[in-house]
């Protein structure tokens, strides 16, 4: 089985972005085979600087090493070095509707709040069914934010098939509905667009400082509290073990023990637990040239994926014709 996964350079991950998405896809490795790319070009549809996605970009190549990502038994690469999936997504957008793109709830939220949009933006999900149906992916896991980008791109394998053949293989989507939207500091949905992250690299004070800040209600030291009336619990029993989160509900619901406590012992697991991977994360970043060579051999990898199908694409559509 081979399960394809995409991540936009955007920002720095954070624990939503590592519970939600990162977590589960290093996982998946044991599952099949895992093609995981960083989607750069995509990047270019929200940020507007150059430094900013080429840093972002070369982060999140190390990041997502260090978090485990094996790139011997999975491919791991850059979207852009394979350029051969713009060329792609122009066959593909001659076989999309464009009132199909126009329906698109991501395209519809950022054009509702005044973005004007440009042909990148309106054509996002014929790029991300490029970088899909290309690969010839059984399984693609994403998020419910993406699961409409998953129904145009199979719906283009009915219209590019209905015209050709069975050229393109339709993927099945995976979407991750058990795993839990991740609460931010202020309680609502952990996202970069809030300002209400924390960032699984970030250093110890910075954790501390952004913990010990996290809002609490002012129930009384010695009264019962309810370890879900903030993010604190949820976030300890993801870095904690199982039995020292029920210690900590235990000990917040007896009542005697304060927010105060349970925040200490919350940047302490948060601290430990992402140790190891920062540490990984130093030795990786001191070999850029080695992460170079990692990233070019996943594009190679990634290429040679994509050939066959690419070609009986260009064939199909009498892009690639014989004198
Ligand atoms: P942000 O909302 O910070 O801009 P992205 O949209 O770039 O994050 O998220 C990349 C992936 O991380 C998404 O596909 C989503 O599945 C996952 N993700 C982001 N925020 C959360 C969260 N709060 N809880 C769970 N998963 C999340
Ligand atoms: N659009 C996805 C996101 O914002 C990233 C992405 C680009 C992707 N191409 C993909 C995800 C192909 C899965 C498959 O999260």
């Amino acid at each position: 089985m081979r399960i394809l996964s995409g991540i936009k350079p955007s920002g720095e991950i954070h624990f939503g972005n590592y519970l939600g998405m990162l977590k589960p896809m290093i996982q998946s490795q044991g599952r099949g085979e895992l093609l995981c790319f960083i989607a750069n070009l995509h990047s270019l549809t929200s940020v507007n600087d150059a430094d900013r996605i080429a840093g972002w970009t070369r982060q999140m190549a190390i990041d997502i090493l260090a978090l485990g990502l094996d790139p011997e038994s999975s491919v791991f690469w850059i979207q852009s070095d394979v350029p051969e999936v713009c060329e792609y997504a122009w066959y593909l957008s001659n076989y999309t509707p464009v009132g199909m793109l126009e329906r698109c709830h991501a395209y519809k939220d950022k054009v509702a709040n005044g973005i004007s949009a440009n042909h990148g933006l309106f054509a996002y999900p014929v790029l991300m069914a490029a970088d899909i149906l290309a690969y010839e992916v059984d399984r693609v896991p994403v998020g419910q934010d993406q699961k409409q980008h998953l129904e145009v791109a199979r719906d283009l394998v009915d219209a590019f098939n209905h015209r050709f053949g069975e050229i393109l293989v339709k993927p099945e989507p995976e979407i991750r509905e058990d795993v839990a939207v991740v609460q931010g500091l202020d309680g609502q949905k952990m996202s970069k667009s809030y300002g209400n992250t924390l960032g699984i690299f970030a250093d110890a004070a910075e954790v501390k400082k952004k913990i010990m800040a996290i809002p609490t209600d002012s129930t009384p030291l010695e009264e019962p509290k309810d370890p879900d009336a903030n993010p604190i619990h949820a976030w300890y029993s993801q870095v904690a073990s199982p039995e020292a989160a029920r210690e900590l509900a235990d000990r917040l619901r007896a009542g005697g023990y304060g927010w105060g406590h349970a925040k200490k012992e919350l940047v302490a697991a948060y601290i430990a637990h992402f140790e190891p991977y920062r540490k990984r994360r130093e030795e990786i970043a001191s070999d850029l040239a080695g992460v170079r060579r990692i990233l070019d051999r996943g594009a190679e990898r990634a290429r040679a994926i994509l050939r066959p199908n690419l070609e009986r694409v260009r064939a199909a559509t009498g892009i690639r014709w014989e004198i």
